[in-house]
């Protein structure tokens, strides 16, 4: 009788402890994706669901594409090499690397790259793509006309268009697409990733936790970081002889001159311009500055170096928003000190 009695207590505090066990409060968890902490607050799915249904898409395969340009296909064969020029990460980190993702700030990302060892490129993160609703924003269509209004609203055909007219190779077919969006859900942003002060966090748990105020969280979430990198294209200065700049910070424009042309240039990786550190290359970039030909890195900065038929191989210009006036100055300045070192 005793015994069962103990029993009938046991069972009771362990249907006790699960009940209260399953009625622990929701929290915030730093590696838990934005994208379902979006719906678990009401929000709507995300535009670009991924097709399972074609067959061969994996995202494993996405990530070999995207690293290396090619991958191996559901039969077993290794497909053609999307571009003879470049890579995926040519031009495009695959981490985070702005330090405050409700901003686009050249001079924060290029500290942040510095801090996490990082190279500091024309083209946005795919980090958090799939958060994003909208591609080639603003000046982009000056670039790219009409391609860029059936990009703009769809990932897939962003991907398409980076494809032929960013790594200037092949079309992606249907499961390579598919693929390298399966990967692109593998790197997206998380919870940690956002910077909520502990009133809004405190705000977004009860919202979650007592079903209230809902749509107000969503907005929170969702003014913690941008739904389309921001572009604006700039002319590069006209006045190019005897600068003198203010106190410039050469060791900025040492920083760019490493993560950003050495990223292409060193050992003529991604073009024949092969970069080094040598007095003979500054002296020659630092000559070249003063002219208004592609040979001058404000042109090609600033215009990129434009695709022929015959010459596919280009190099993309820097935005604004991926490097401001202060580190064009700084480059320059680091150029020419090393020009005369
Ligand atoms: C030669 C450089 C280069 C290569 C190679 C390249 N891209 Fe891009 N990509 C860019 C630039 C520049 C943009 C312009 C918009 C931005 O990223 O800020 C862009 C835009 C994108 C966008 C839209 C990003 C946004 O938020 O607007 C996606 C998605 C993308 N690329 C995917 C890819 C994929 C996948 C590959 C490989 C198959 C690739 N890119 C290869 C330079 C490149
Ligand atoms: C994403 C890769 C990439 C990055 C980053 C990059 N370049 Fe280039 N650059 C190229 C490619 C590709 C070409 C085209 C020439 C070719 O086909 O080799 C080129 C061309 C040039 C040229 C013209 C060469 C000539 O004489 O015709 C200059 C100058 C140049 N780059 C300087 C720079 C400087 C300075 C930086 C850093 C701010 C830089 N590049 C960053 C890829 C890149």
């Amino acid at each position: 009788m005793i015994k069962s009695i103990c029993f009938g207590f046991a069972v009771i505090i362990i249907i006790l402890s699960t009940a209260s066990f399953n009625e622990q409060p929701v929290q915030l968890v730093p590696n838990e994706t934005v994208n379902s902490l979006l719906l678990a607050l009401g929000d709507a799915q995300l535009p670009h669901q991924i097709d399972h249904s074609i067959e061969g898409v994996s995202a494993k395969r996405g990530e070999e594409i995207i690293k290396n340009g090619f991958t191996v296909n559901h039969k077993g064969n290794k497909v053609r090499k999307q571009s003879k020029h470049f890579v995926c990460t040519s031009c495009h980190n695959l981490v985070k690397e702005d330090p405050n993702l409700s901003v686009s700030d050249p001079e924060d990302r290029l500290r942040y790259a510095i801090e996490n060892d990082l190279p500091f490129l024309q083209g946005t993160t795919l980090y958090g793509a799939v958060n994003r609703t909208s591609f080639y924003n603003d000046d982009y269509y000056k670039k790219y006309g009409d391609l860029v209004y059936e990009a703009r609203g769809d990932i897939r055909n962003a991907i398409q268009l980076c494809a032929t007219e960013c790594a200037q190779g092949r079309a992606l077919e249907d499961w390579e697409i598919e693929s390298i969006l399966s990967y692109l859900y593998d790197i997206d942003l998380k919870v940690g990733d956002l910077r909520f002060t502990s009133i809004e966090r405190d705000f977004i748990e009860k919202a979650l936790n007592e079903e209230t105020s809902k749509s107000e969280a969503i907005e929170i979430v969702k003014s913690k970081f941008l739904s389309g990198s921001p572009a604006t294209f700039v002319d590069p200065p006209v006045k190019r002889k005897n600068l003198v700049f203010d106190k410039p910070d050469l060791q900025m424009g040492k920083m760019i001159y490493e993560r950003s042309c050495l990223h292409c240039h060193a050992n003529g990786k991604y073009s024949y311009l092969t970069l080094d550190n040598t007095k003979l290359t500054f002296a020659h970039l630092s000559k070249k500055a003063n002219g208004y030909k592609r040979h001058s890195m404000y042109q090609v900065i600033r215009y990129g170096v434009p695709s022929y038929v015959m010459k596919k191989s280009y190099m993309p210009h820097y935005t604004a928003e991926r490097m401001n006036e202060d580190q064009l100055n700084n480059l320059r300045a680091y150029i020419d000190y090393m020009a005369k070192r």
